[in-house]
Protein backbone atom coordinates (compact mmCIF):
# COMPACT_ATOMS: atom_id res chain seq x y z
CA UNK A 1 0.00 0.00 0.00
CA UNK A 2 0.82 3.18 -0.49
CA UNK A 3 1.95 5.20 2.45
CA UNK A 4 2.88 9.25 3.48
CA UNK A 5 6.22 9.93 4.46
CA UNK A 6 5.14 11.39 7.48
CA UNK A 7 3.21 8.00 8.58
CA UNK A 8 5.89 6.18 8.09
CA UNK A 9 8.76 8.26 10.23
CA UNK A 10 5.68 8.67 12.72
CA UNK A 11 5.48 5.15 13.08
CA UNK A 12 10.20 4.68 13.29
CA UNK A 13 10.26 7.31 15.51
CA UNK A 14 7.45 5.83 18.02
CA UNK A 15 9.21 2.79 17.84
CA UNK A 16 12.82 4.02 17.65
CA UNK A 17 13.94 2.63 14.38
CA UNK A 18 15.26 4.10 10.96
CA UNK A 19 14.15 3.25 7.50
CA UNK A 20 16.48 3.15 4.57
CA UNK A 21 15.65 5.08 1.22
CA UNK A 22 17.05 3.49 -2.05
CA UNK A 23 17.39 5.37 -4.89
CA UNK A 24 15.44 3.52 -7.74
CA UNK A 25 16.12 3.68 -11.76
CA UNK A 26 15.15 0.67 -12.84
CA UNK A 27 13.36 -2.88 -12.50
CA UNK A 28 15.98 -5.00 -10.83
CA UNK A 29 16.77 -2.17 -7.99
CA UNK A 30 12.85 -1.89 -7.68
CA UNK A 31 13.00 -5.86 -6.99
CA UNK A 32 15.89 -6.10 -5.02
CA UNK A 33 14.35 -3.55 -2.98
CA UNK A 34 10.70 -5.24 -2.46
CA UNK A 35 12.23 -8.63 -2.60
CA UNK A 36 14.38 -7.94 0.41
CA UNK A 37 11.64 -5.76 1.82
CA UNK A 38 9.21 -8.95 1.73
CA UNK A 39 11.96 -11.02 3.39
CA UNK A 40 12.72 -9.02 6.28
CA UNK A 41 8.96 -7.84 6.89
CA UNK A 42 10.23 -4.16 6.13
CA UNK A 43 8.32 -0.86 5.17
CA UNK A 44 9.70 0.76 2.21
CA UNK A 45 10.71 3.98 1.52
CA UNK A 46 11.79 4.45 -2.56
CA UNK A 47 12.56 7.29 -4.06
CA UNK A 48 13.80 8.91 -7.87
CA UNK A 49 16.11 11.78 -8.60
CA UNK A 50 15.80 13.97 -11.47
CA UNK A 51 18.58 12.22 -12.71
CA UNK A 52 16.29 8.87 -12.48
CA UNK A 53 13.64 11.16 -14.57
CA UNK A 54 16.21 12.11 -17.23
CA UNK A 55 16.85 7.82 -17.23
CA UNK A 56 13.75 6.06 -17.13
CA UNK A 57 10.72 8.97 -18.16
CA UNK A 58 8.87 9.72 -15.42
CA UNK A 59 5.57 7.37 -16.44
CA UNK A 60 8.19 4.25 -16.42
CA UNK A 61 9.09 5.40 -12.84
CA UNK A 62 5.54 5.81 -11.58
CA UNK A 63 4.66 2.79 -12.72
CA UNK A 64 7.68 0.44 -11.87
CA UNK A 65 6.78 1.97 -8.16
CA UNK A 66 3.26 1.12 -8.44
CA UNK A 67 3.75 -1.98 -10.26
CA UNK A 68 6.01 -2.95 -6.74
CA UNK A 69 2.65 -2.13 -4.95
CA UNK A 70 0.96 -4.18 -6.75
CA UNK A 71 3.06 -6.72 -6.49
CA UNK A 72 3.64 -6.73 -2.76
CA UNK A 73 0.59 -4.93 -1.25
CA UNK A 74 1.31 -6.19 2.40
CA UNK A 75 4.22 -3.88 2.14
CA UNK A 76 3.95 0.15 3.16
CA UNK A 77 5.47 1.84 0.16
CA UNK A 78 6.33 5.69 0.37
CA UNK A 79 6.57 7.16 -3.97
CA UNK A 80 9.71 9.86 -2.23
CA UNK A 81 10.69 12.52 -5.18
CA UNK A 82 14.41 12.65 -4.15
CA UNK A 83 16.01 16.27 -4.47
CA UNK A 84 13.51 18.69 -5.97
CA UNK A 85 15.23 21.79 -6.91
CA UNK A 86 12.27 23.74 -7.23
CA UNK A 87 8.49 24.10 -5.99
CA UNK A 88 7.35 23.30 -9.85
CA UNK A 89 9.02 20.22 -9.86
CA UNK A 90 7.40 18.83 -6.16
CA UNK A 91 3.97 19.88 -7.76
CA UNK A 92 4.63 17.46 -10.92
CA UNK A 93 5.70 14.90 -9.07
CA UNK A 94 2.22 15.09 -6.74
CA UNK A 95 0.40 15.55 -10.00
CA UNK A 96 2.18 12.07 -10.62
CA UNK A 97 1.29 10.00 -7.60
CA UNK A 98 3.92 10.81 -5.15
CA UNK A 99 3.24 10.71 -1.86
CA UNK A 100 6.23 12.46 -0.19
CA UNK A 101 8.52 15.22 -2.36
CA UNK A 102 12.27 16.78 -1.12
CA UNK A 103 12.57 20.29 -1.61
CA UNK A 104 16.01 21.01 -1.43
CA UNK A 105 15.79 24.85 -1.02
CA UNK A 106 19.57 24.46 0.10
CA UNK A 107 20.66 24.59 -3.31
CA UNK A 108 19.79 27.47 -5.96
CA UNK A 109 17.38 25.85 -9.24
CA UNK A 110 20.74 24.48 -10.66
CA UNK A 111 21.05 22.79 -8.07
CA UNK A 112 24.50 23.34 -7.11
CA UNK A 113 24.67 26.98 -5.81
CA UNK A 114 24.65 27.27 -2.06
CA UNK A 115 21.14 29.55 -1.60
CA UNK A 116 20.76 32.36 1.23
CA UNK A 117 17.94 30.98 4.59
CA UNK A 118 15.30 33.62 2.83
CA UNK A 119 14.87 31.68 -0.55
CA UNK A 120 15.10 28.43 1.44
CA UNK A 121 11.96 29.03 3.25
CA UNK A 122 10.15 30.84 0.51
CA UNK A 123 10.72 28.03 -1.84
CA UNK A 124 9.98 24.52 1.08
CA UNK A 125 6.92 27.38 2.16
CA UNK A 126 5.28 27.09 -1.12
CA UNK A 127 6.23 23.02 -1.83
CA UNK A 128 4.71 22.60 1.90
CA UNK A 129 1.53 24.81 1.15
CA UNK A 130 0.99 22.68 -2.21
CA UNK A 131 1.85 18.99 -0.98
CA UNK A 132 0.05 19.16 2.17
CA UNK A 133 -2.90 20.18 0.82
CA UNK A 134 -2.97 17.25 -0.95
CA UNK A 135 -1.73 14.90 1.45
CA UNK A 136 2.07 14.44 0.35
CA UNK A 137 4.97 14.90 2.95
CA UNK A 138 7.80 17.38 2.25
CA UNK A 139 11.16 16.68 3.32
CA UNK A 140 13.76 20.05 3.18
CA UNK A 141 17.27 20.69 3.90
CA UNK A 142 19.33 23.09 5.54
CA UNK A 143 22.80 23.24 5.47
CA UNK A 144 25.89 22.23 2.94
CA UNK A 145 26.31 18.66 2.57
CA UNK A 146 29.80 18.08 2.59
CA UNK A 147 32.59 15.30 4.46
CA UNK A 148 34.04 16.67 7.87
CA UNK A 149 37.10 14.99 6.81
CA UNK A 150 37.70 16.58 3.33
CA UNK A 151 35.53 19.42 3.24
CA UNK A 152 34.15 18.88 0.00
CA UNK A 153 30.65 17.94 -1.26
CA UNK A 154 31.18 15.02 -2.86
CA UNK A 155 30.76 14.48 -6.66
CA UNK A 156 31.01 11.29 -9.15
CA UNK A 157 34.81 11.72 -9.77
CA UNK A 158 35.53 12.90 -6.08
CA UNK A 159 36.20 16.40 -7.21
CA UNK A 160 34.01 18.79 -5.74
CA UNK A 161 32.51 21.47 -7.53
CA UNK A 162 32.40 24.69 -5.18
CA UNK A 163 35.67 23.66 -3.35
CA UNK A 164 36.08 23.31 0.06
CA UNK A 165 33.67 24.32 3.17
CA UNK A 166 34.40 25.13 6.69
CA UNK A 167 33.69 23.62 9.17
CA UNK A 168 31.11 25.44 10.48
CA UNK A 169 29.35 25.01 6.67
CA UNK A 170 29.27 21.92 7.54
CA UNK A 171 26.94 21.20 10.04
CA UNK A 172 23.32 22.24 10.23
CA UNK A 173 22.79 24.91 12.90
CA UNK A 174 20.07 23.76 15.82
CA UNK A 175 18.80 27.06 16.28
CA UNK A 176 18.35 27.88 12.68
CA UNK A 177 16.33 24.62 12.01
CA UNK A 178 14.09 25.39 14.60
CA UNK A 179 13.21 28.59 13.10
CA UNK A 180 13.40 26.67 9.36
CA UNK A 181 10.87 23.97 11.22
CA UNK A 182 8.56 26.74 12.26
CA UNK A 183 8.23 28.62 9.73
CA UNK A 184 8.24 26.03 6.82
CA UNK A 185 6.25 23.28 8.46
CA UNK A 186 8.37 20.30 6.55
CA UNK A 187 7.58 16.49 7.53
CA UNK A 188 11.24 15.86 7.57
CA UNK A 189 14.60 17.95 7.54
CA UNK A 190 17.58 16.76 5.96
CA UNK A 191 20.58 17.90 8.19
CA UNK A 192 24.44 18.51 7.19
CA UNK A 193 26.41 16.23 10.05
CA UNK A 194 29.43 15.23 7.79
CA UNK A 195 28.48 13.18 4.98
CA UNK A 196 28.53 13.89 1.38
CA UNK A 197 27.04 12.02 -1.82
CA UNK A 198 28.55 9.79 -3.54
CA UNK A 199 31.49 7.30 -3.88
CA UNK A 200 34.57 9.62 -2.10
CA UNK A 201 33.58 10.40 1.26
CA UNK A 202 36.89 9.82 3.14
CA UNK A 203 40.12 9.54 2.03
CA UNK A 204 41.29 6.94 5.51
CA UNK A 205 39.61 4.27 7.24
CA UNK A 206 36.72 6.19 9.33
CA UNK A 207 37.37 5.38 13.08
CA UNK A 208 35.43 6.61 15.79
CA UNK A 209 32.85 9.06 15.34
CA UNK A 210 33.50 10.46 11.44
CA UNK A 211 30.19 11.89 11.88
CA UNK A 212 28.99 14.89 13.80
CA UNK A 213 26.71 12.88 16.42
CA UNK A 214 26.55 15.21 18.94
CA UNK A 215 25.01 18.00 16.46
CA UNK A 216 22.20 15.35 15.60
CA UNK A 217 21.39 15.10 19.40
CA UNK A 218 21.09 19.34 19.70
CA UNK A 219 19.18 19.46 16.78
CA UNK A 220 16.66 16.80 17.54
CA UNK A 221 16.35 18.20 20.89
CA UNK A 222 15.29 20.98 19.50
CA UNK A 223 12.99 20.13 16.78
CA UNK A 224 11.44 16.85 18.09
CA UNK A 225 8.14 16.69 16.00
CA UNK A 226 10.79 17.03 12.29
CA UNK A 227 12.14 13.59 11.30
CA UNK A 228 15.75 13.70 10.69
CA UNK A 229 16.69 12.87 7.53
CA UNK A 230 20.98 11.79 6.47
CA UNK A 231 21.78 11.76 3.10
CA UNK A 232 24.92 10.90 2.05
CA UNK A 233 24.28 7.42 3.83
CA UNK A 234 26.21 4.87 1.49
CA UNK A 235 28.81 2.82 3.52
CA UNK A 236 31.08 2.15 0.04
CA UNK A 237 31.50 -1.94 0.76
CA UNK A 238 35.26 -2.21 0.78
CA UNK A 239 33.97 -6.05 -0.57
CA UNK A 240 32.53 -4.49 -3.81
CA UNK A 241 35.36 -2.02 -4.58
CA UNK A 242 37.59 -5.14 -4.09
CA UNK A 243 35.56 -7.14 -6.56
CA UNK A 244 35.41 -4.19 -9.31
CA UNK A 245 38.50 -3.55 -9.16
CA UNK A 246 39.35 -7.65 -9.46
CA UNK A 247 37.30 -7.65 -12.53
CA UNK A 248 38.54 -4.40 -14.89
CA UNK A 249 37.43 -1.55 -12.76
CA UNK A 250 39.21 0.83 -11.79
CA UNK A 251 38.24 2.68 -8.28
CA UNK A 252 40.40 4.22 -5.83
CA UNK A 253 40.66 3.94 -2.72
CA UNK A 254 37.94 5.28 -0.70
CA UNK A 255 35.48 5.08 2.07
CA UNK A 256 32.15 5.56 2.94
CA UNK A 257 29.97 5.87 6.49
CA UNK A 258 29.90 2.89 9.12
CA UNK A 259 26.75 1.48 9.13
CA UNK A 260 27.29 1.55 12.91
CA UNK A 261 28.01 5.59 12.76
CA UNK A 262 24.28 5.57 11.17
CA UNK A 263 23.18 3.46 13.85
CA UNK A 264 24.42 6.30 16.47
CA UNK A 265 22.30 8.72 14.42
CA UNK A 266 19.25 6.57 14.59
CA UNK A 267 19.29 6.31 18.24
CA UNK A 268 19.49 10.43 18.57
CA UNK A 269 16.58 10.97 15.50
CA UNK A 270 17.77 10.18 12.42
CA UNK A 271 14.52 8.63 10.29
CA UNK A 272 15.12 7.95 6.80
CA UNK A 273 18.81 7.15 5.18
CA UNK A 274 19.53 8.03 1.97
CA UNK A 275 20.90 5.14 -0.21
CA UNK A 276 22.04 5.09 -3.55
CA UNK A 277 25.92 4.87 -4.07
CA UNK A 278 26.15 1.26 -2.36
CA UNK A 279 23.39 -0.35 -4.51
CA UNK A 280 25.01 0.94 -7.91
CA UNK A 281 28.76 -0.75 -6.49
CA UNK A 282 27.20 -3.93 -5.63
CA UNK A 283 25.08 -4.19 -8.93
CA UNK A 284 29.04 -2.74 -10.91
CA UNK A 285 30.64 -5.58 -9.04
CA UNK A 286 28.60 -8.84 -9.59
CA UNK A 287 28.01 -7.64 -13.40
CA UNK A 288 32.04 -7.31 -13.72
CA UNK A 289 32.67 -10.46 -11.99
CA UNK A 290 29.49 -12.54 -13.94
CA UNK A 291 30.60 -11.32 -17.08
CA UNK A 292 34.14 -12.35 -16.17
CA UNK A 293 33.69 -15.56 -15.30
CA UNK A 294 30.96 -16.38 -17.94
CA UNK A 295 32.36 -14.63 -21.01
CA UNK A 296 30.16 -16.86 -23.56
CA UNK A 297 26.99 -15.76 -21.87
CA UNK A 298 24.88 -13.18 -23.55
CA UNK A 299 21.60 -13.25 -21.80
CA UNK A 300 21.51 -10.00 -19.97
CA UNK A 301 18.93 -11.31 -18.05
CA UNK A 302 21.76 -14.10 -16.24
CA UNK A 303 23.96 -10.75 -15.50
CA UNK A 304 20.50 -8.62 -14.38
CA UNK A 305 20.23 -11.54 -12.12
CA UNK A 306 23.38 -11.28 -10.28
CA UNK A 307 23.42 -7.50 -10.27
CA UNK A 308 19.57 -8.12 -8.29
CA UNK A 309 20.95 -10.48 -6.04
CA UNK A 310 23.92 -8.34 -4.95
CA UNK A 311 21.63 -5.38 -4.80
CA UNK A 312 19.48 -7.37 -2.47
CA UNK A 313 21.80 -8.05 0.12
CA UNK A 314 22.69 -4.93 0.88
CA UNK A 315 18.90 -3.62 0.97
CA UNK A 316 18.62 -6.87 3.34
CA UNK A 317 21.51 -5.77 5.81
CA UNK A 318 20.38 -2.23 6.10
CA UNK A 319 16.83 -3.38 6.81
CA UNK A 320 18.36 -5.61 9.58
CA UNK A 321 20.94 -2.92 10.78
CA UNK A 322 18.62 -0.08 10.86
CA UNK A 323 15.70 -1.76 12.84
CA UNK A 324 13.29 -1.73 9.79
CA UNK A 325 13.05 -5.51 9.48
CA UNK A 326 9.59 -6.82 11.28
CA UNK A 327 8.07 -3.27 11.14
CA UNK A 328 5.94 -3.30 8.00
O1 LIG B 1 21.39 12.54 -4.37
C1 LIG B 1 21.72 11.98 -5.40
C2 LIG B 1 21.37 10.57 -5.67
O2 LIG B 1 22.47 9.75 -5.44
C3 LIG B 1 20.82 10.45 -7.07
O3 LIG B 1 21.82 10.53 -8.03
O4 LIG B 1 21.06 12.29 -9.66
O5 LIG B 1 22.70 10.51 -10.35
O6 LIG B 1 20.30 9.94 -9.94
P1 LIG B 1 21.45 10.84 -9.59
P1 LIG C 1 24.93 8.13 -1.34
O1 LIG C 1 25.62 8.72 -2.53
O2 LIG C 1 25.80 8.10 -0.14
O3 LIG C 1 24.35 6.79 -1.62
O4 LIG C 1 23.70 9.12 -0.96
C1 LIG C 1 22.49 9.10 -1.70
C2 LIG C 1 21.59 10.27 -1.39
O5 LIG C 1 21.76 11.02 -0.45
C3 LIG C 1 20.42 10.45 -2.28
O6 LIG C 1 19.67 11.59 -1.97
ZN1 LIG D 1 20.81 13.28 -1.31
Amino acid sequence: ALISLRQLLDHAAEHGYGVPAFNVNNLEQMRAIMEAAKETDSPVIVQASAGARKYAGAPFLRHLILAAIEEFPEIPVVMHQDHGTSPAVCQRSIQLGFSSVMMDGSLREDGKTPASYEYNVDVTQRAVDMAHACGVSVEGELGCLGSLETGMAGEEDGVGAEGKLSHDQLLTDPEEAADFVQKTKVDALAIACGTSHGAYKFTRPPTGDILAIDRIKEIHARIPGTHLVMHGSSSVPQEWLAVINEFGGEIPETYGVPVEQICEGIKYGVRKVNIDTDLRLASTGATRRFLAENPSEFDPRKFYKAALQAMKEICVARYEAFGTAGRA
